[in-house]
């Protein structure tokens, strides 16, 4: 409802926020959140334009959430890039960008964790313990906080939709939980903030990683494997460049259980290191 072009008000404190969805709820409005870590990219803005049209007011969140980084040197070398952030929203006409400090979301005394029993332990969780925890904790606490009707999430990121999703539900959290497509460059990469922190040499390996998942896809689809093609493309992946591969797996699109083959609607799920980069990708099979 702002008008396209104006810069959204950056609002820093709850109290501030909650002023502000009050008046809108008053008039009937509903409310749309993207909820970010900021260095917003095209697969973000994707995420607002959804949320432009179907709610009447739109907010975004960036806060660069410390609970769900497991390692320090990750957290420290995060992008922040707030100014160029909100010139980029600027076109869309988002109403709100909300930006709490630490001291706002994670008062003194803070004590509370989200913590689902299900879907956290596969993938990335594997990975990354506490990650999310995390992510639970603050996506709860950013969808009361802005009293959302609809939040967006990519799925670029499908564990962290699916536990969301997942959390809301069972929270009794009245948000309807939307996923949208991952927007990728031409040459497949997916779009990450951490793309960011890749030198020359490794974005021009980076889309390895989207060829090998495709690969694999086709593979699937012509009735191989899982057990026989991924051996062939972990070798292509280590001769482009990449170092470890964290998993590179096919699994239920509903719960995340692991599959050989796709006897039911599917996802293949990609997490690889590149010169101290960790990409992570996925893909419908
Ligand atoms: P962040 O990595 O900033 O991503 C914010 C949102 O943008 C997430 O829903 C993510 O899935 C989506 N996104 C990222 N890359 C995308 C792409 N290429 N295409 C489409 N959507 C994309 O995910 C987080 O932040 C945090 O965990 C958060 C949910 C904000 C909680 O702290």
């Amino acid at each position: 409802m702002t008008n396209p072009a104006s810069p959204a008000p950056i609002i820093r404190s709850l109290d501030a926020l909650r002023e502000m969805t009050r008046s809108w709820k008053a008039k009937g409005e509903t409310i749309g959140v993207v909820p970010t870590m900021g260095a917003l990219h095209d697969g973000h803005l994707s995420l607002a334009r959804a949320a432009r049209s179907a709610t009447d007011r739109v907010i975004v969140t960036i806060f660069i959430n410390p609970k769900q980084f497991n390692n320090p040197d990750d957290l420290k070398n995060y992008p922040r890039t707030e100014h160029e952030d909100a010139r980029k929203l600027a076109p869309i006409g988002v109403d709100a960008i909300y930006v709490p400090d630490g001291a706002q979301m994670y008062p003194d005394g803070f004590s509370t964790k989200v913590s689902l029993d299900a879907l956290t332990d596969v993938l990335c969780g594997a990975h990354r313990p506490g990650h999310f925890d995390g992510v639970a904790t603050v996506v709860a606490k950013l969808l009361l906080q802005t009293s959302a009707d609809q939040a967006f999430f990519g799925e670029k990121d499908y564990q962290q939709l699916l536990i969301v999703r997942r959390m809301a539900l069972d929270l009794d959290i009245c948000t309807t939980i939307v996923g949208c497509p991952t927007v990728r460059e031409i040459d497949g990469l997916a779009l990450s903030s951490r793309n960011l922190l890749l030198s020359d040499r490794a974005r021009t390996t980076a889309p390895a990683l989207s060829e090998v998942m495709e690969a694999i896809t086709e593979g699937l689809a012509a009735g191989e494997t899982m057990h026989n093609l991924v051996p062939l493309v972990l070798e292509r992946l280590e001769r482009a460049g990449f170092g470890e591969v964290d998993y590179l797996e096919l699994r239920a699109a509903s719960d995340l259980s692991l599959l050989d083959t796709p006897t039911e609607p599917a996802r293949l799920f990609g997490a690889a290191w590149l010169a101290g980069v960790r990409l992570i990708d996925n893909v419908p099979v």
